[in-house]
């Protein structure tokens, strides 16, 4: 318990710093609160898992394979229901919430994309669509040069596609609905450094210029560096440290260490 307690402070305090120097007044967009989850043959996939996702920023989460990042990020969208009182979005707590109005706010961008049947830009109106929405042709447009696309893509099939280029595509559907939250899984991870430079550069100016909170898992270390402005590293299913993505190197957990030496 004593551990915990003393990660929150710590964690409030680098926060505060953090969001200081980006230039902004603080407030957690996500709150999560002993987040648990244990498998039917009683494995804790997560243990207690605390922490504050702020608003306006980009948090990575950094940790060995099987040590349950994919499976953190999937509860903060209801991907797996978690306990009600364990997440909460702006104070709410998420179990609360409309699940698909949920994910329309908490958009996800998995490491492998899927796309639905028909046209670039079938898939990217497709959400607004849902909402009486229809975009324009330059709406379309503007989406995909967010990421990192040009319009010549509108008229192809998901099939005609790279998986680097459908990633990209799946990001814009994404962005068309207007999310106040990108969690991404290792969303790099199929494509080339070019697009992995738009991309992340699309990811601080969302950031900067639309307030997104952003929470990103990557197996890249140097990504991190590059576009977080905050760390979690999760091993066994708990976050162990909580870090500036500058001050990354310092991490005192033993594991944690271990695994950035070996990164
Ligand atoms: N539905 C499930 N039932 C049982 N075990 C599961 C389930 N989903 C995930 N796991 C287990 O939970 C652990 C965490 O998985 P998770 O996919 O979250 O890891 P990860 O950190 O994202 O790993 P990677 O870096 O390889 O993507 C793993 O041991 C996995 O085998
Ligand atoms: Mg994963």
């Amino acid at each position: 318990m004593s551990g915990f307690n003393f990660r929150e402070e710590a964690q409030e305090h680098l926060l505060a710093a953090a969001q200081s120097e980006n230039g902004l007044d603080g407030g957690v967009k996500i709150e999560v609160r002993n987040l648990m989850k244990v498998t039917d043959k009683d494995v804790r996939i997560l243990n207690k898992v605390n922490v504050d996702i702020p608003r306006g920023m980009i948090m990575g989460v950094i940790g060995p394979s099987g040590s349950g990042k994919s499976t953190f990020l999937r509860a903060l969208n209801r991907l797996w229901e978690p306990a009600s009182g364990s997440v909460f979005l702006d104070g709410i707590d998420i179990c609360d919430l409309d699940v698909l109005s949920l994910r329309r706010k908490v958009g996800m961008l998995f490491q492998l994309p899927v796309l639905f049947e028909g046209t670039v830009a079938d898939n990217i109106r497709y959400g607004p669509q849902l909402r009486g929405k229809n975009l324009s042709d330059d709406e379309v447009y503007k989406l995909l040069a967010e990421a990192d696309l040009d319009s010549s893509f509108c008229n192809k099939s998901g099939g005609e596609l790279s998986i680097g280029q459908a990633q990209r595509v799946a990001l814009a559907r994404t962005l068309a609905n207007d999310p106040e939250v990108l969690l991404l899984d290792e969303p790099t991870s199929a494509l080339d450094p070019i697009s992995t430079q738009n991309i992340e550069d699309a990811l601080v100016r969302l950031k900067k210029d639309g307030d997104m909170s952003i929470v990103i898992v990557s197996h890249s270390i140097k990504q991190i560096q590059r576009i977080a402005d905050v760390v979690c590293l999760v091993v066994d299913g708990e976050i162990v440290e909580i870090l500036e993505a500058r001050h990354l190197s310092e991490a005192k957990h033993p594991l944690a260490k271990t695994f950035l030496e070996l990164s």
